[in-house]
């Protein structure tokens, strides 16, 4: 039985061992283990703030964290701690949009409904906020579930990781109408 509930500080480590077990497991189809290691660096970790605004959620199973993912009511799109380019001003609900953060599910526990559970958590809480627009940044893999929830990919983006190391990341957007 999975249960969702909000992160704390303290479930920070695990959720960093979860995030390297979701992309070592679930990534490789669509990236270089090259590119992977980078990018756990880089550009795919934990975001403390998201915990500290409480819009951060795990799920967990009887034994331990299974998933995690986000939304944020703040400009930073997408990135770990370690990005010191970020703008953690906060969006206005009227004509800016939520953001969609960091949604790693454990490799044993994908393809079952983990994901879609969360997606529907970050969306009802950002319309909750008065939001109308959801924007993330998505990795290969993760393209195919969020255009499953309703968004429209942009034109991909080549991130850079290292010097002459790039990952391929897909911006995307979803509008939420009145209902
Ligand atoms: C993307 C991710 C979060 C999806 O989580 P999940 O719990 O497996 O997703 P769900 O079971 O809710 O999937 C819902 C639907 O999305 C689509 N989908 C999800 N993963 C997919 C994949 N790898 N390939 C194709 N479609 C996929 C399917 O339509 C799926 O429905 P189905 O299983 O009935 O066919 C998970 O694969 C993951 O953690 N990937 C690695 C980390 C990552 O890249 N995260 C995204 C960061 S932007």
């Amino acid at each position: 039985m999975y249960q969702i509930r909000v992160a704390r500080l303290n479930d920070c480590e695990p959720i960093e061992r979860l995030i390297q077990s979701s992309v070592r497991g679930l990534a490789v189809s669509d990236y270089s283990q090259e590119q992977i290691e980078a990018a756990l660096v880089r550009a795919w970790g934990l975001d403390t703030q998201l915990i500290k605004d409480e819009t951060y959620f795990v799920v967990e199973n009887d034994e331990a964290l299974v998933a995690c993912g986000g939304w944020s009511f703040r400009q930073t799109l997408f990135g770990n701690d370690s990005e010191s380019a970020r703008n953690a001003a906060v969006a206005d609900p009227r004509d800016g949009a939520a953001k969609i953060r960091a949604f790693f599910v454990h490799p044993d526990h994908a393809r079952q409904g983990i994901g879609s559970m969360l997606m529907q958590k970050c969306e009802a809480e950002a319309i909750e906020y008065g939001f109308r627009k959801l924007e993330l940044m998505a990795t290969l893999p993760g393209k195919r579930f969020y255009e499953r929830h309703g968004f429209q990919p942009g034109n991909p983006i080549d991130y850079e990781l290292d010097q002459g190391l790039v990952i391929e990341f897909v911006p995307m957007t979803k509008c939420i109408s009145d209902r």
